[in-house]
């Protein structure tokens, strides 16, 4: 039987109860693997009819996860950013995402002077999913075309975070969540 959203959100809510830790993300990751092996659920969620833009599937009332579609516009590259106090997991489901994860060399954790190095960059493919953990630097490139769904630990709109500037060697404040 296909794997749907609601089975995909009981187990998240399962995994996330028995594990507060990063085994409890790394299982939603290996999850959402397994929703976007539904070609129903892609369709539904971020197939050619679904709407352009971000979209909210589903928020967590009791755990406070949020499952997203993002439907992108255009081509897109982010600057290096965390996520603050929360976690971020990236499902791609049509083209690609070329991802680079980066670590914070100067020891700072705040706003303000930073320097990051890159450690790993890869592309995700469709069906494929990353786990950036709570305080983990990421920064993400797609073309056009590119559909993903990405489950959040909160809501970003409500956690501060930051995003860098490795010319500028600088940290500054995200004042909202974007698809980044
Ligand atoms: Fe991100």
């Amino acid at each position: 039987m296909a794997y749907t959203l609601e089975s995909f959100i009981d187990d998240c809510r399962v995994a996330l109860k028995d594990n507060a830790g990063p085994a409890g993300r790394e299982k939603v990751r290996a999850l959402l693997e397994q929703l976007l092996a539904n070609p129903v659920f892609v369709d539904s969620a971020v197939g050619p009819a679904a709407p352009i833009g971000t979209r909210k599937l589903h928020e967590d009332a009791d755990l406070g996860f949020v499952v997203l579609a993002h439907c992108n516009p255009r081509a897109h590259r982010s600057p290096p950013h965390d996520h603050g106090s929360s976690w971020a997991v990236y499902g791609q489901a049509v083209k690609h995402t070329d991802m680079t994860e980066w670590r914070r060399t100067d020891g700072g954790t705040a706003a303000g002077a930073a320097d990051l190095e890159a450690v790993r960059s890869y592309r995700l493919e469709p069906g494929h999913a990353g786990v950036y953990d709570v305080g983990a630097i990421h920064s993400i490139d797609y073309p056009e075309g590119s559909r993903f769904v990405r489950v959040t630990g909160r809501d970003l709109d409500y956690v501060q975070r930051l995003k860098f500037d490795t010319a500028a060697r600088k940290a500054t404040v995200i004042e909202s969540a974007t698809a980044g």
